[in-house]
């Protein structure tokens, strides 16, 4: 007879459009694991009792999405040194008696530009728009790559020069307003704004985006996001959208939990051509 499947899931509010369930469960079934991954949609004044009640039930792991990244990292009784330096978590996982945190973020965007997409980041100029917690997460990942420059452009200026106060150890990196950034372009430019769930893209000059440019977009969607278009209308080299770090941040999740790497390729295009 086969043993309870264990069991995982993801908690956000709201997190009924997580595709989240879906690639867990193809990894479930590409590494035969016994497992099962849920959606728990929960409020922010019950993510502590909601998110112990799952591990004391005898819950294996959980991701954490928006909004509750930062009360995961407070939650877990240990964090990994890239979840600590990141200040939130994305990724619980029980050992023992004890929930680990990790942030799996930087590392799933790092492995979509090096092994996906053969983006080279070492020596180059990167420019990152946006200071809030997606930002926050790949800043230092991305300093690891030894870009030459790293700016953070936010349309609250402080916002970024506080934020990137934390990495200053880690490399070049310094942080601005829209307003301020050198009129030239860069090599790489990621979206980490929410900008596009309006619809918008961040006002900044289109001086940073120039005919070598590779452009970013940390958000996805079926048809191109609004950042992706503005980047190919200002004649960019390549305009990607996140799929693939969101199908790699999940892949070394599961790793954590499984101790298997499941293959993301396959998944990636199953997940790109069946986007709703
Ligand atoms: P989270 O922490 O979940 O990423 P957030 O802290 O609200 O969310 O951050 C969202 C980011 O998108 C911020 O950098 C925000 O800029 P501000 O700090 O100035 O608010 C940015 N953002 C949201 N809408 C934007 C827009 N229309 N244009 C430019 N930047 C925008």
């Amino acid at each position: 007879m086969n043993a309870d499947p264990d069991q995982y899931g993801v908690v956000g509010h709201p997190v009924g459009h997580s595709r989240s369930p879906f690639i867990h469960g193809l990894f479930a079934r590409q590494t035969q694991q016994n497992m099962v991954y849920r959606l728990y949609d929960v409020a922010p004044a019950d993510f502590r009792i909601k998110v112990a009640e799952f591990f004391a039930a005898g819950g294996c792991g959980l991701n954490v999405t928006v909004p509750h990244k930062v009360a995961a990292a407070e939650f877990a009784s240990e964090l990994t040194p890239r979840a600590e330096r990141a200040g939130a978590v994305n990724t619980l996982a029980r050992q023992g008696d004890k929930v680990l945190g990790d942030n799996t973020d930087g590392a799933g965007l790092v492995r979509d530009l090096l092994t996906n997409l053969d983006v080279q980041v070492a020596g180059t100029r990167v420019l990152i728009l946006g200071a809030g917690g997606a930002s926050r997460g790949v800043i230092a990942p991305l300093l690891e790559l030894a870009p030459s420059e790293l700016v953070v452009a936010n349309r609250t200026a402080d916002k970024a020069r506080d934020l990137v106060s934390l990495f200053s150890d880690l490399g070049n990196v310094r942080g601005c307003g829209f307003e301020d950034l050198p009129l030239r372009a860069f090599d790489l430019v990621i979206n980490a704004t929410s900008a596009g769930l309006g619809g918008g893209v961040p006002k900044v000059s289109e001086v940073v985006v120039g005919p070598a440019t590779v452009c970013y977009d940390m958000s996805y969607g079926r048809a191109d996001t609004p950042f992706v278009r503005w980047a190919w209308d200002r004649g960019c080299a390549r305009a990607v959208q996140g799929w693939g770090m969101l199908v790699e941040q999940a892949a070394e999740s599961f790793q954590l939990w499984r101790g298997v790497r499941p293959d993301t390729g396959p998944v990636l295009r199953v997940l790109e051509s069946t986007a709703p």
